[in-house]
């Protein structure tokens, strides 16, 4: 962490999640989770919905008790403590401002039950809205505010205590696109200044890509992945992870393997493999490549659709029965036949276990490997 203001600098703490479980009832939402937020990181949680993420945030706030297990932040235990004694602040999708108070009085009002005077308020609320940009609108009320305006009262409530952990559970969903663009700029410029642990649920993987230290993808209550927005992209541990990220998302094929040779399931070889079996090939839509000089060893697929999207075009082509998309540059003519000869690069690809559809590692380097 570097450049953090002065002026509001929050101490971060590290938050432990040991053996966390959630039920309600007889229906478990959160089977068993070990994780940690590290200090001053900024976590991004995505998962598919009901797979747990706000129970998940609302368990290390205190506005949901645990189940079973301990969490920890900082060093301290607080799965008991009262959400107050925890030293979070939490901004929902549904900020409620409180509508009769002005912007300044719905940022101060925590400070002014902690007891803070009249002048510390002032002080810690002008810091935090010069931040966001709220200094002028301090005297108006949430309906005399814009949408984007109102989101940003709601973090400046959140971050005026100093919390050591912000938690955000999908604050920007309620904003238009460029407002939402806007406001993603602002949270990774403020968590830049500030250096508070924040842990951030979204559906949006832009948001993720871009704000993440640390991607943490849930499924069914259970982490998929946990690791670098550039490893979750580059090197998912799973399909699941695989098909979550990414826009088209990744092709993933049917495959098998005979010891030397993947092919697909009407027999044209995609690769070279030392391994035997049932697998699913994965390959991201930019990373396969119209052969154009006819080699012999190219796919043959048959068009099924382009669409254009302005900055570069997506090609969807049949290909051994599975429609797998590639992204082609702006401008690139439309293919002169229905006919597609493709080729999938070997350092590319990504293999999967057919039944547990986990990556298979060095599945092509392997082969590399032995030929040396
Ligand atoms: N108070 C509750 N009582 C019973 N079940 C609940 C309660 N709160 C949440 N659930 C269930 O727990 C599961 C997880 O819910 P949660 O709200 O954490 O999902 P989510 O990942 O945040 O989903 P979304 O992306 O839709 O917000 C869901 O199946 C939900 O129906
Ligand atoms: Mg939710």
């Amino acid at each position: 962490m570097n450049a953090i203001d002065p002026a509001i600098h929050i101490a971060a703490a590290n938050i432990r999640l040991d053996g966390v479980t959630k039920s309600y009832g007889a229906m478990t939402v959160i089977p068993k989770l070990d994780v940690e937020f590290r200090a001053g990181e900024f976590t991004v949680v995505l998962g598919p919905s009901g797979c747990g993420k706000s129970t998940l945030m609302q368990m290390i706030a205190g506005l949901e008790r645990v189940s079973g297990g301990k969490i920890i932040i900082g060093d301290q235990e607080v799965q008991d403590l009262e959400p107050r004694e925890r030293g979070c602040a939490m901004v929902f999708q549904n900020y409620a401002l409180y509508p009769h108070m002005t912007a300044f009085d719905n940022i101060a009002y925590s400070l002014k039950i902690a007891g803070l005077s009249k002048a510390e308020r002032r002080v810690r609320v002008d810091i935090v809205a010069k931040m966001l940009g709220l200094t002028d609108y301090l005297d108006r009320k949430p309906g005399q505010l814009s949408g984007g305006q109102r989101q940003r009262v709601a973090i400046g409530r959140a971050i005026v205590r100093e919390p050591a952990v912000l938690l955000f559970d999908e604050p920007l969903s309620n904003l238009d696109a460029q407002l939402r663009h806007d406001t993603r700029i602002e949270l990774a410029e403020l968590h830049r200044r500030i250096g508070a642990t924040t842990v951030f649920v979204t559906h949006d993987q832009v948001e993720a890509m871009t704000l993440a230290d640390r991607i943490l993808i849930l499924n069914k209550g259970e982490i998929e992945q946990y690791d670098t927005p550039k490893a979750i992209y580059h090197k998912p541990a799973s399909i699941f992870v695989a098909k979550f990220i990414g826009s088209p998302p990744m092709n993933i094929l049917a495959v098998s393997g005979d010891g030397a040779v993947l092919r697909l399931s009407d027999g044209q070889a995609i690769a070279e493999c030392h391994l035997k079996g049932d697998f699913q090939l994965g390959i991201r839509p930019e990373d396969v490549v119209l052969d154009k000089s006819s080699t012999a060893t190219a796919l043959r697929a048959h068009v099924r659709y382009r669409e254009d999207l302005g900055s570069h075009s997506i090609l969807a082509a049949d290909l051994s029965g599975t429609v797998v998309r590639l992204t082609t540059p702006f401008g690139s003519p439309p293919p002169d036949s229905n006919v597609l000869l493709l080729s999938c690069p070997p350092q590319r690809l990504h293999l999967f276990d057919a039944v547990t559809g986990k990556a298979i590692d060095g599945a092509f380097s392997a082969r590399k490997k032995d030929r040396k």
